[in-house]
């Protein structure tokens, strides 16, 4: 066996790996080996299932400016709206009719200012829907986060980006890392299921800064993890920068899969944007969750976090008409329940 296959073979069978092995499995140049055992590991831990979100991107409004982000306050060229209440709900009746059982509701951060009417959102959603609630809002204060627990939210998505302290402090010219994390335990104490990740191919980030992330994944137990490649986007500070590449995306993936075991891990969008077929290349390196969009085509050609984003986007009903299709012939099945982290045998389908 060679020093990759060994490595492999030790990352399946015990889920641990030092930060050097990491590096060393990140640097090789064919991942193959790497990408068919976090596949084998998926299959024992989460199964077949692919379990299916539904997103609405409900705000592109943002209070923040992360250098990346063209949702960032700084770019007036950006376009903003914010779906009402009723829209909102809309979208959601639409998720419940496809069969879906999670709603994402996901937006630029915006602070309390909306809170009240987030909170009778969740409460509205949840009495007519009863969809598993998914929010990715951003950071708030404890006091939000438990206000909106109790309205009905059962999870919450809220990335650090990266686990380097510098790189964090260069392109995000307000918070910090340290407060990043704090609202991570905070939302875990609260009770969510925790959805966390970051970034990959941000200028400065070596392969150590993966490495480093990919072990504090870990030891915070986040329960959903995304991760997805560095797109420069224009009218950004980052605009023309070369930004993350499909194979380190998709090794970053297969080794999440082999260090969590069982957490759920979307083939995420911006993976797609790069290469249309590598969201089923990274279902087949380890990830088993797909989150259609279905935010309104007026408002989600606005949406630009980064560029391609909308435009790429398949129209809806064939992409869930497809589904199960598609999903077969890589031997997948697609998942309409909540999708928890918990055992592949508890989890309905
Ligand atoms: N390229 C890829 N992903 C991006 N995000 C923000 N900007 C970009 C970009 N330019 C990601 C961040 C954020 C998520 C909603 O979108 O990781 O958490
Ligand atoms: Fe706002 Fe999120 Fe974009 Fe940062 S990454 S500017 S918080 S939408």
């Amino acid at each position: 066996m060679n020093v990759i296959d060994e490595i492999c073979a030790k990352a399946e069978r015990s889920g641990e790996l030092a930060p050097a092995e990491i590096v060393e499995l990140l640097a090789a140049a064919d991942g193959s080996a790497l990408m068919l055992a976090a596949d084998r590991v998926r299959q024992l831990y989460v199964g077949a299932t692919v379990w299916l979100r539904g997103l609405i991107e409900i705000s592109s409004y943002c209070r923040r400016n992360c250098c990346y982000c063209g949702l960032r306050r700084g770019n007036s060229s950006a376009a903003r709206y914010r779906l009402t209440p009723d829209e909102i709900l809309e979208c959601a009746q639409q998720i419940k009719a496809a069969g879906l059982g999670t709603v994402v509701l996901q937006g630029g951060e915006e602070g309390d200012a909306r809170l009240g009417e987030l909170l009778e959102l969740v409460r509205r959603i949840k009495a007519e829907t009863d969809l598993t609630i998914t929010l990715s809002l951003g950071e708030l204060d404890f006091a939000a986060y438990r206000a909106l627990k109790d309205a009905g939210a059962d999870r919450y998505l809220l990335r650090f980006e990266t686990s380097n302290p510098k790189i964090y402090a260069a392109l995000h010219p307000e918070g910090t890392l340290a407060n990043r994390l704090e609202c991570l335990r905070r939302l875990k104490t609260l009770g969510f299921e925790t959805g966390s990740g970051f970034l990959i191919g941000l200028p400065a980030q070596t392969l150590d800064d993966i490495a480093a992330d990919i072990r504090l994944l870990k030891e915070l137990d986040i329960d959903m993890i995304g991760v997805g490649p560095f797109i420069a986007c224009p009218d950004t500070p980052l605009a023309g920068e070369p930004g993350g590449s499909v194979e380190l995306t998709l090794k970053v993936m297969a080794l999440i899969r082999l260090l969590t075991r069982d957490t759920n891990i979307p083939a995420t969008t911006a993976l797609g944007v790069l290469e249309p077929a590598a969201r089923r290349r990274a279902l087949q390196a380890g990830c088993n969750v797909l989150m259609p969009v279905f935010t309104p085509q007026t408002a989600a050609a606005s949406y630009q976090i980064y560029p391609g984003k909308a435009a790429r986007r398949r129209e809806l009903e064939t992409e869930l008409a497809a589904l199960p299709t598609d999903l077969a012939a890589i031997g997948r099945v697609p998942g309409y329940g909540p999708g928890f982290r918990i055992s592949a045998m508890q989890n309905e389908r």
